[in-house]
């Protein structure tokens, strides 16, 4: 039996309406930016892997950096116990983050990062006394994650409909005076925002003052501010980190995704100096109780900081700025179709529909004719995508961008 069909017997997949949903690709195994399949298809993968493969897969240095760490130290409890990648990883993050974020906490994913986000503010403000303050302002078209508080945070939509009388709520802004507003008539905990791109609510870009403009406001009303960098920290928009657009500092920022360049699930919320400071306490019900049992998973740290030695020693960022160059000249022609727009590793066009929106019939249509054409992409309903691995060469770029616009046409 081939592997799709033993998936077809036993698997359930994420995002997936298993029972209308075509058969799964059987990858078994990748290089670059191309995927193997079992009936021997060679793929480019055009998203990479849902935004986590920066430098493409079965990279050499990562895999020498995730085998050394296995022989090493595969995992131990990080409650009470420390290693050196864990170590390492947040002095080289500290060295590199919008100064002023000075402490590291480890999760397991991106959503993960987040809720430890959530937590964090909610707690801060308990412990200094002002436990009412524990309105979160997010952003439309917002997205987050799939646990309960990223959930809240996010924007209502397909995929948080089933769960709504669970979630806490939120004041969703649309702009800076929408948050000034809340601010104004609200006791806040934090203003959540993912600073310059919105990712899964369909690739919008945001100008740089924006950001600023929340930070301003953050500071004026006296409330933290959460950048969750889950999808752009790690140079996917042309930055180390989106806030560095701005040329701001949040006080808690979120990563996970490319951080371990696509390897091993891995969250780190980080924070600054007075957050942390208001947990230090005799009272131990000012202790921050979360955590994870893979926190701080020694191989994932190993391959993050393989990651960071590859954006030092390649010129990653002009790598990016290269793909973005490429990206903008091929998606010009689109204007035609819709709304384009691009930034650093991502470009997007929003094609005029009828019913725009994630269950736009035709976007599985056009994964289809893309997969057809050996790139696999996965548009947001009527949001076509395409957001590769850094390493994607500049013939390989021409070459998806020339799929792209046939299926199009
Ligand atoms: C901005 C943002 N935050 C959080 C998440 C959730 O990350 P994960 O899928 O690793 O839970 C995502 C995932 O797409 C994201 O784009």
């Amino acid at each position: 039996m081939s592997l799709v069909d033993r998936d077809r017997d036993v698997l359930w997949h994420p995002y997936t309406q298993m029972l209308t949903t075509p058969a799964p690709l059987a990858i078994t195994h990748a290089e670059g930016v191309w995927l193997y399949t079992e009936d021997g298809r060679r793929i480019l993968d055009g998203i990479s892997s849902w935004w986590v493969n920066i430098h493409g897969h079965a990279h050499p240095k990562l895999n020498a950096a995730l085998a050394a760490q296995a022989d090493e130290l595969e995992h131990v409890i990080f409650a009470g116990c420390t290693h050196r990648p864990a170590v390492e990883l947040a002095e080289r993050l500290i060295e590199i983050l919008p100064k002023g974020l000075a402490r590291v906490f480890y999760s397991d994913n991106g959503s993960t990062a987040v809720e430890v986000a959530i937590k964090l503010a909610v707690q801060y403000w308990r412990n200094l006394g002002e436990p009412d303050r524990r309105t979160f302002i997010t952003l439309h078209n917002a997205y987050h994650g799939d646990t309960v508080g990223a959930m809240s945070a996010s924007e209502e939509s397909i995929f948080t409909r089933a769960f709504s009388n669970f979630l806490f709520p939120v004041e969703r802004a649309g702009g800076l005076e929408d948050i000034e507003r809340c601010l104004q008539t609200h006791s806040v905990a934090a203003v959540l925002i993912e600073p310059m791109l919105q990712g899964a609510g369909g690739m919008i870009v945001w100008p740089g003052e924006f950001v600023a403009g929340v930070r301003r406001l953050c500071d004026r009303y006296g409330t933290l501010m959460i950048a969750d960098e889950v999808l752009t920290g790690f140079g996917r928009t042309g930055k180390m980190f989106a806030c560095e657009h701005a040329a701001i500092t949040p006080d808690i920022i979120c990563l996970s995704k490319a951080l371990t360049a696509g390897y091993l699930p891995l969250g780190v919320t980080a924070t600054t100096a007075s957050v942390y400071d208001a947990f230090l306490s005799d009272d131990r019900a000012k202790t921050f109780f979360h955590g994870h049992s893979y926190t701080a998973n020694p191989l994932a740290c190993a391959v993050a900081l393989a990651s960071l030695d590859l954006f030092r020693d390649e010129q990653v960022l002009e790598r990016v700025a290269r793909l973005e160059r490429q990206l903008r000249d091929g998606f010009e022609p689109l204007r035609a179709l819709g709304d384009v727009r691009a930034i650093g590793g991502v470009a997007a066009v929003e094609l005029v529909s009828d019913k725009p929106g994630y269950l736009d019939g035709i976007g599985p249509r056009l994964a289809a004719a893309f997969l057809e054409r050996g790139l696999l992409l996965r548009p947001l309903g009527n949001v076509v995508y395409f957001m590769p691995p850094y390493c994607i060469t500049e013939s390989e770029t021409i070459w998806a961008l020339e799929q792209i616009a046939a299926v199009l046409r």
